[in-house]
């Protein structure tokens, strides 16, 4: 298995992020810093409820959190504008915007992410734990616990200011997921200060 240090994967993450074919449309500018934000953020949440609440390894459910949405950038590379129209509809609307890019690619950001990290040969854990966070559930038992921690920690995100619009999910989490952390959905509100917290030393790194 190939070890990816942090470092690394940070680059990569920016890399694809930054991308300069994302830069050519109109108004990405601030879609990229806000899916910057937005993954950073729901990193930092998953990472402090895998320490307080799992025995999952913290640096791999960091690491997969932070490219949870990659497949968001990979889309908007794909399809540029119209795909951001599918962004801006969903974010109205405080829609959750798969069912729309099933119905525009045949595939939504967690599965095309999934894909792409296979095929830079990352750790298998992080791929699942990518390909599944809308679905944690439908992971086979013993693999669901990163997905689990990646809903939860966009579910953070979101109340914390760092995604779009506030979709459904994030207003009532699902309970049998946030169960998989053995939490119940209203304790989530408990972990909001530790996680803003982490996220302002974080992103001081970033600057
Ligand atoms: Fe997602
Ligand atoms: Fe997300």
């Amino acid at each position: 298995v190939l070890r990816l240090g942090m470092r690394e994967v940070y680059r990569v993450v920016l890399e694809i992020v930054t991308c300069a074919a994302l830069n050519a449309h109109d108004g990405f500018g601030l879609r990229r810093v806000n899916l910057w934000r937005h993954s950073l953020a729901t990193a930092v949440a998953a990472q402090i409820l895998a320490r307080h609440l799992t025995a999952e390894d913290t640096e791999i459910v960091f690491t997969a959190a932070l490219l949870h949405d990659i497949g968001k950038a990979l889309l908007a590379k794909a399809a540029g504008a119209e795909y951001f129209r599918l962004l801006d509809y969903c974010e109205e609307r405080n829609g959750i915007s798969q069912c729309l890019e099933q119905e525009m690619f045949r595939t939504d950001h967690a599965e095309a992410a999934g894909r792409l990290l296979r095929r830079w040969k990352i750790p298998e854990r992080i791929v699942t734990a990518v390909a599944g966070h809308h679905h944690p559930l439908k992971l086979p038992q013993g693999k669901a616990l990163p997905s689990a921690l990646i809903y939860a920690g966009n579910v953070l995100a979101y109340r914390l200011g760092h995604g779009n619009g506030l979709p459904r999910y994030v207003v009532e989490p699902d309970a049998a997921i946030v169960g998989l952390i053995r939490l119940e959905p209203h304790e989530l509100y408990r972990y909001e200060d530790e996680v803003e917290e982490m996220l302002r030393r974080e992103q001081d790194r970033f600057r």
